[in-house]
């Protein structure tokens, strides 16, 4: 039988209703990738106001790695609500808090004594590991990269990288950050192997560091092992080694944002761990909390350690609600099962992403690691000029057909597959095969 199953236009009366009252409420620059009002959500389904089952294949940005109300993690909830909400971590101790941190720290790639900190919101998180990278070093600047998202506060919409759709009119930014390429190994000149591209990015960094910053004011160096938002582009081993040698020369904190591509999403527990490189802080969100709202900075004691008391926290940071989400979500996330299911649900993808390549021309290229995969469409496969319009076509016509979509990319010309991992088969076909009849669409009309 089919998983979607439309009783409805998308959107139906019902949610129409909502949705005009949500233009009317909310501030209009707050975006929707679709016009899905959810009534619930189950594993990797969602029913809206209207009674249609639909498929994810966003997974709320990739923070529902192990699906929509997992029991385990409902239960641990509720318990929780039964003895108390919050107590606030500036007051008093609340175990679960030291609990999640206790498995943090054993969990995070490197041997050495770790600390974590937690905070509500990957922003927070990313906000909070400058900060401690600063007060260590006792140094200001920063280097990030282009096609980064690090979150939308002061600070972390300067290391973001995207400015139509994200930075537009809310300037000026934090002084002291500086921002190179970041490897995109599609986007290399033709010609040029994949070792040589990968040497010209190096050579550009070194080279940043005569024009752009003395590396010895760097106090920290934030990276994405895989781009998220900047369109799941894995960072080379090679480049990440080299990151780790500019850190340890200079005395500079290497901090892996695993927001997204953290919680097993590419089938490794951090994205990092594809490669030999061990970073000084690993900031982590989204699908830790399995839907609640936390997330974590987690590193080197010594540079967790350095702020003075009072320096960190805050009122709602390690609320146990989401901290008993989170141990119940990392025990599941960190399973051989769910690692294998990773790579399952990965090469399925994966293959039929390949087969659509050699199908559609308005596929430039395709894309990820483990099931972070992701769809760029191109103008052109030769001059690959970003194609935004068939993007924004084809995810429209999938979600009108019951598929919940969102685009990526620097240049927002790409859809990125985050389904719960946790979906079958079943679904995974189907959904595969909803995208594929948009795509087909949208190459016919061209
Ligand atoms: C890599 C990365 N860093 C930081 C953030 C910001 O997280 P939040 O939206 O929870 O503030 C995101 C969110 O998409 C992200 O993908």
């Amino acid at each position: 039988m089919s998983q979607i199953q439309l009783k409805t236009a998308l959107p139906g009366p019902k949610s129409l209703q909502v949705l005009e009252r949500r233009k009317n409420a909310l501030p209009s620059g707050l975006a929707k990738s679709t016009e899905v009002v959810v009534e619930r959500a189950e594993g990797a389904l969602v029913w809206d106001v209207d009674g249609n089952q639909l498929i994810d294949f966003a997974g709320g940005i990739g923070m529902i790695n192990i699906g929509h109300r997992n029991e385990k993690v409902v239960d641990a909830i509720k318990k929780q609500l039964d003895k108390y909400i919050h107590t606030c971590s500036l007051v008093t101790t609340m175990e679960p808090y030291v609990e999640l941190a206790e498995l943090l720290n054993s969990l995070t790639p490197g041997n050495f004594k770790k600390k974590t900190l937690l905070a509500n919101s990957g922003s927070e998180a990313v906000e909070n590991a400058i900060n401690v990278a600063k007060y260590y070093t006792k140094r200001n600047a920063v280097l990030c990269f282009e096609g980064a998202y690090h979150g939308r506060t002061l600070l972390t919409l300067s290391l973001t990288s995207k400015y139509a759709l994200f930075k537009k009119g809310f300037g000026s930014y934090v002084p002291d950050i500086y921002r190179i390429p970041s490897p995109n190994t599609y986007r290399k000149a033709n010609g040029m192997s994949e070792e040589e591209y990968i040497s010209s990015c190096i050579e550009k960094l070194d080279e940043a560091f005569i024009s752009q910053v003395d590396p010895e004011s760097l106090a920290a160096i934030i990276i994405e092992p895989v781009l998220g938002e900047g369109g799941f582009l894995p960072i080379p081993g090679a480049y990440l080694r080299k990151l780790r040698e500019v850190c340890d020369k200079y005395g500079i904190v290497f901090i892996a944002d695993e927001i997204q591509c953290g919680a097993s999403r590419t089938g490794k527990l951090f994205a990092i761990q594809h490669s030999d490189v061990i970073p000084d802080i690993v900031v982590s969100a989204k699908s830790i909390g399995a839907g609640m709202p936390i997330s974590a900075v987690t590193g080197k004691a010594e540079i967790l350690d350095a702020p003075h008391l009072g320096g960190l926290g805050g009122t709602y940071g390690g609320n146990p609600l989401a901290c008993v989400a989170a141990i119940e979500a990392i025990n599941i996330l960190k399973s051989d099962d769910f690692l294998k299911r990773v790579n399952e649900v990965g090469e399925i993808i994966r293959t039929t992403l390949e087969k659509w390549k050699e199908k559609y021309s308005i596929i430039g290229d395709v894309r990820g690691l483990g099931a972070m995969r992701l769809v760029e469409f191109v103008k052109d496969r030769k001059t690959k000029q970003p194609d935004a319009e068939v993007t924004l076509e084809v995810i429209k016509d999938a979600v009108s057909n019951g598929l919940i979509m969102i685009r990526a990319g620097l240049f927002s010309n790409c859809i990125r597959l985050l389904p719960p991992v946790v979906i079958s088969n079943e679904q995974l076909i189907e959904g595969l095969n909803v995208l594929e009849a948009a795509i087909a669409r949208a190459q016919a009309k061209r």
